[in-house]
């Protein structure tokens, strides 16, 4: 096939190179954005005067044509003809004549893909929105299916302090909903039009950018031409959104995993989002789980690999550049298709209340509340924490728990220690006891449920 650029070669481009510098077979995903764009810049340039009226109707109908082609499949897209700008404009030019020819007047394709990447972003961040959105829905659901679920919180996955449930499932909601404004601000830095810029000092046609802009709906336009066809700062920005995005999926995919082993038995998945093994019948896997916290890295791959294709470039313009697509487009799939089989996951987990609060009846996650008893007695902390230390060591030295001594045992202990400590030690009081602002009591969580169904609400 003959190059839109052959004019100064005398010779053939290799196969091989053909090849490999094509973009076609990852960048045709883009075929809406690159014809959407064109109809714009035609019409532009038929608004300015630059092409005839007549130049404009022939290449977006042509190009409308060519829409429906590639939608009904009857397209076939060479590797000869490099990428999906040149695919399309060399069959417009095939179909309508010079009127084609007359398309990528004033423009490069070095702002012609930036704006087709510009509005590829756009498009799938909103779509994206609305899959992140139905997650924290989700995760708000399972919260409130459980109101009074009690189990034990951990640090260093060493039983803590007792918490709700509900609570845990909140401190992800709230980190997905950090996720979505992040989202938010992806969606702006997409936002801005580079069309215009050329290959990037701008032209030396008298084109309208803002008609451009308006008709695509872009809220802004580079100022700068030569910024225009340089940066990939909005696709970082996406990749960074995806990356801590897929990190907080990642720690949760932990915790079910762990919850779901039969050494914890807190949850039990649906049969329905869980696999099993080939080999030993017993087996039910949380492979969901699983492959979310292992597509994680493919995902931060992605943004490690952008940073570093874009750090030594020198302005403006280098193929280099082209490698900004086949992560960007994988991240969005992977980001996508985890979300989605995430939700069904989640609405169809059980949880396990009765185990979880089983799981407190023998451990020590009351003996903050124990201390904190004292110094409302009027000990410093420092020595309550001693005086606890103390009392733990002693049972575990007994096989007893905390609740399970004397009042003569506890008084060996200190003086302080009365009838009503046992009802300030059970797992419920040391619950609803952490009544501060964002903290584990019902009053607490009821309070964060509001926030967070009012969040869910104006959106
Ligand atoms: N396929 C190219 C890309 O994805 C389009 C821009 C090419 N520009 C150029 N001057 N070779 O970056």
């Amino acid at each position: 096939m003959s190059k839109l650029w052959g004019g100064r070669f005398a010779k053939n481009t290799d196969v091989m190179v053909e090849e490999f510098t094509s973009s076609i077979s990852f960048d045709s995903r883009m075929y809406r954005q690159d014809i959407a764009g064109s109809i714009a810049h035609a019409r532009m340039l038929a608004q300015c005067g630059i092409i005839s009226q007549d130049d404009a109707r022939l290449i977006t109908d042509g190009l409308n044509d060519i829409l429906a082609d590639i939608e009904a499949g009857n397209f076939s897209f060479e590797v000869s003809l490099e990428d999906i700008h040149m695919n399309i404009e060399k069959r417009l030019t095939e179909r309508i004549g010079p009127a084609g020819g007359r398309l990528h007047t004033a423009r490069s394709r070095n702002d012609q893909v930036a704006l087709d990447t510009h509005m590829y972003v756009r498009e799938q961040v909103a779509a994206i929105g609305g899959l992140l959105f139905d997650l924290e829905q989700a995760v708000l659901d399972i919260a409130n299916k459980y109101p009074e679920t009690i189990m034990p919180g951990y640090t260093h996955l060493q039983r803590a302090q007792p918490i709700l449930f509900a609570h845990h499932m909140l401190a992800y909601f709230f980190m997905f909903e950090r996720d979505f404004r992040r989202l938010g601000g992806v969606w702006e830095s997409a936002d801005i039009m580079p069309l215009g810029a050329g290959a990037l000092a701008g032209t030396t046609f008298p084109i309208d950018r803002e008609l451009v802009a308006s008709e695509l709906k872009f809220g802004r336009i580079y100022e700068n031409s030569i910024d225009a066809v340089s940066d990939r700062d909005y696709i970082l920005e996406f990749l960074s959104f995806a990356s801590i995005l897929m990190m907080h999926l990642s720690r949760l995919s932990e915790e079910i995993i762990l919850w779901s082993s039969t050494e914890f038995s807190f949850i039990e998945l649906d049969d329905a989002h869980c696999t099993g093994s080939s080999i030993m019948p017993q087996k039910k896997n949380p492979d969901v789980a699983e492959l979310v916290r292992g597509k994680t890295g493919r995902v931060f791959g992605h943004l490690m690999a952008m940073l570093t294709v874009a750090k030594g470039l020198p302005l403006a313009y280098n193929k280099d550049l082209q490698e900004d697509k086949e992560g960007l487009f994988d991240t969005i799939d992977t980001v996508k298709f985890s979300l989605t089989v995430y939700a069904a996951m989640l609405r169809g987990l059980k949880v396990n209340s009765g185990i979880m609060r089983q799981a407190l009846k023998n451990d020590f996650s009351n003996a903050t509340d124990m201390a904190d008893y004292l110094v409302k007695k009027g000990l410093p902390f420092r020595q309550a924490h001693e005086v606890v230390g103390k009392c733990v060591a002693y049972c575990l030295n007994e096989h007893k728990t905390l609740a399970d001594l004397s009042l003569a045992e506890f008084k060996q202990f200190s003086p302080l220690f009365d009838m009503d400590i046992l009802e300030a030690i059970t797992i419920e009081t040391c619950v609803a006891a952490r009544n501060s602002l964002g903290g584990t009591s019902p009053a607490q969580v009821r309070q964060a449920v509001t926030v967070a169904k009012s969040i869910m609400e104006k959106q």
